[in-house]
This record gives structure tokens, C-alpha cells and sequence, in this order.
């Protein structure tokens, strides 16, 4: 039998964490064969929510669940663990400035990343969720130098979805012909959302995106806002955010980083920026990555028209600026 696999939720007793830790029990994450342990963080004011987590989870009785550890202690939430996936943040609330919030998750951020460095499990890898998801992933990196760059991601799968989810709509063909989107950037909304590569598996064969949509408008206009304001319109419909689709998401980014991509196939990661495509370096940018052995590579030489090359300078310009913002909130 395997031996359990470590996974570090923060932020458990929240919305996503509620909708992520029953996935992980049954084997979303890392196959219905791997044992695992759940370590739950939160903050002392959720401590009995959290609570109430942990006994939901015991009256489940996933066959995989090894273990749970619920706790508001860093350093017991961090001992050990092989995957961290940090959904745990200061929201934005009415009348706060971005700095503020900016300021709140560097804090939380930095603390963080000390009790992953010194007690995590080496190679321990980590997938920030929380907002804003890349800039919290830089300062993460930056804290914990001892961990590679490489092993430190955030979120954008659930953009990557959200675009395979609209593409699929459109042309009334299974989501899961539908491969090959690429999200650019930042998860904000200036990511950007890129089918120029992207392909749908016919009865005569792979056929690209722009080849069967057949409209151009919709895929450089409104495909492209539905994605960024996709978030938005979720907050608007169900009065809370996204938490399911984000979930299914973070499991999706874990399982395919740890287990691979398939033949052909490539999904989106914010990743430690080496400057590839002209994109600013030394940050946490998304791109199409492939996975293998548990590591992840920049798909390269894709080619970038010029509409695409604004766009991926844009989202760039803004996460140079959101670093600078978190400087300024450490200094
Ligand atoms: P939520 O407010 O329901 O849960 C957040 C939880 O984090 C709360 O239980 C809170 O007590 C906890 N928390 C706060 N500070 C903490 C700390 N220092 N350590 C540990 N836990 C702490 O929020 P929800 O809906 O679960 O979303 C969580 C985060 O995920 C938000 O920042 C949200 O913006 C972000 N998000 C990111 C997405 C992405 O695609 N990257 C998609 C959807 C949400």
C-alpha cells in the first residue's frame, strides 16, 4: 500500500476549503489509490466551523482519509506536508483600498512561507489560491527561499476551465474535446484568454478553435470578457464567490502537476516567470505548461499574433505593479 501523501488546506473552514477537502478525501487530487492526511488551517475566530469540518469529514468515512489535523497553529498546520495548497487570505472588503488588501495577504503571505520553509516535507509543493493569487505566490517564493521556484505556483486552471467551459458552449461539443487554451497573466481581469492554439477533437480528426467557431469577433471580444468577468458573474448570481468550480480547479492543477499532462496536451499555471514570451521575469505569471515527473515546463514557440502580444504586456505591466505595490507594503 502507498503511504499517505500530507496535504496542507489553509483557509479550511472557508467556502472553497469546504468544497476542496471532501474532493481530496475521495481521491480527486491524487487518484483513487493514494492514502492521504488532511492538515486544515485557520484562523482562531473560524476555529469551531473548522471544527465542525473535521467532524464532517469522520462521519464521511472516505476509505483514503488517513488522518486530519485541524488547527489554528501554522507550524502544526505546515509539519510535514507534501502539498500546500494556501486558500487562506484577507478578502477585500467595502471601502478598502488595494493597498490595504495588498498589504494584509503580504503579511499573511510572509509568515506563511517561514513555517512551509522550516517544517513542510522537502520538495513539499505549494498552490496558492487565495487573492490576488500571484502576487501571494511571489511573496511566498521570496519569504521561503529555501524552496525552490519551481515548486511554487497559483491558481489559474479555473480561468484555463472557465475557457474550455465557454468554447464547449458555443460550439455544443464535449468539454473534454476541447483542449489547449492558454491563460495569459495575471488571474485578474486582465488576464488573458487565448484560443489561437486551441483545438476541438471531430469525427475527422483535431480541428482548431478559430476553424469551427467561424467568428472572430466573438472570440477576440465577448469570449474573451466572459472569461475575465466570469468570476463576477458568479458573485452576482449566487451572492457568493466561485467555490466548486475553484475547488475542482486546485484539484486539477495538483493532479496534473503531480501525475503529468497528456500526450499533446497542455493546461495553465502561474509559474516563476524566467522571461519566457517576452513576459516579465521574476514574477508569477501564467502560461501553458506540460507536466511530467512532477515538474512542470513552459510550452514554447507558440507563435503570438499581434493582438495577443498587447494583451500579454498588459497583464504583464500589471503584475510588475502588484509586486511593487507588496514592496512597498513590506517596506
Ligand atoms: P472564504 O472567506 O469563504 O474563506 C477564506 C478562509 O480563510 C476563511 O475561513 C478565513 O478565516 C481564512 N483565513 C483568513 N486568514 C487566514 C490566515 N492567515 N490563515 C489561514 N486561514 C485564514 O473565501 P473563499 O471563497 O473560500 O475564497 C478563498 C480565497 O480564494 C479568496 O482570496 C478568493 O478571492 C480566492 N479565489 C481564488 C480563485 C482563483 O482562481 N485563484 C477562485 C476563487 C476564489
Amino acid at each position: 500500500a502507498k503511504e499517505p501523501v500530507r496535504v496542507l488546506v489553509t483557509g479550511a473552514a472557508g467556502q472553497i476549503g469546504y468544497a476542496l477537502v471532501p474532493m481530496i478525501a475521495r481521491g480527486v487530487m491524487l487518484g483513487a489509490d493514494q492514502p492521504v492526511i488532511l492538515h486544515m488551517l485557520d484562523i482562531p475566530p473560524a476555529a469551531e466551523a473548522l471544527n465542525g469540518v473535521k467532524m464532517e469529514l469522520v462521519d464521511a468515512a472516505f476509505p483514503l482519509l488517513k488522518g486530519v489535523v485541524a488547527t489554528t497553529d501554522v507550524v502544526e498546520a505546515c509539519t510535514g506536508v507534501n502539498i500546500a495548497v494556501m486558500v487562506g487570505g484577507f478578502p477585500r472588503k467595502e471601502g478598502m483600498e488595494r493597498k490595504d488588501v495588498m498589504s494584509k495577504n503580504v503579511s499573511i503571505y510572509k509568515s506563511q512561507a517561514s513555517a512551509l520553509e522550516q517544517h513542510a516535507a522537502p520538495n513539499c509543493k505549494v498552490l496558492v489560491v487565495a487573492n490576488p493569487a500571484n502576487t501571494n505566490a511571489l511573496i511566498l517564493k521570496e519569504f521561503a527561499p529555501s524552496i525552490p521556484a519551481k515548486n511554487i505556483t497559483c491558481l489559474t486552471r479555473l480561468d484555463h476551465n472557465r475557457a474550455l467551459g465557454q468554447i464547449s458552449e458555443k460550439l455544443n461539443v464535449q468539454v473534454s474535446d476541447v483542449k489547449n487554451v492558454i491563460i495569459w497573466g495575471n488571474h485578474s481581469s486582465t488576464q488573458y484568454p487565448d484560443v489561437n492554439h486551441a483545438t476541438v477533437k471531430t469525427p475527422s480528426g483535431e480541428k482548431p478553435v478559430r476553424e469551427l467557431v467561424k467568428d472572430d469577433a466573438w472570440l477576440n471580444g465577448e469570449f474573451i470578457t466572459i472569461v475575465q468577468q466570469r468570476g463576477a458573474a458568479i458573485i452576482k448570481a449566487r451572492k457568493l464567490s466561485s467555490a466548486l468550480s475553484a475547488a475542482s480547479a486546485a484539484c486539477d492543477h495538483i493532479r496534473d502537476w503531480v501525475l503529468g499532462t497528456s500526450e499533446g496536451t497542455w493546461v495553465s499555471m502561474g509559474v516563476y516567470s524566467d522571461g519566457s514570451y517576452n513576459a516579465p521575469a521574476g514574477v508569477i505569471y501564467s502560461f501553458p505548461v506540460t507536466c511530467r515527473n512532477g515538474e512542470w515546463t513552459i510550452v514554447q514557440g507558440l507563435a503570438i499574433d499581434e493582438l495577443s502580444r498587447k494583451k500579454l504586456d498588459l497583464t504583464g505591466a500589471e503584475l510588475t505593479e502588484e509586486k511593487e505595490l507588496a514592496y512597498s507594503c513590506l517596506s
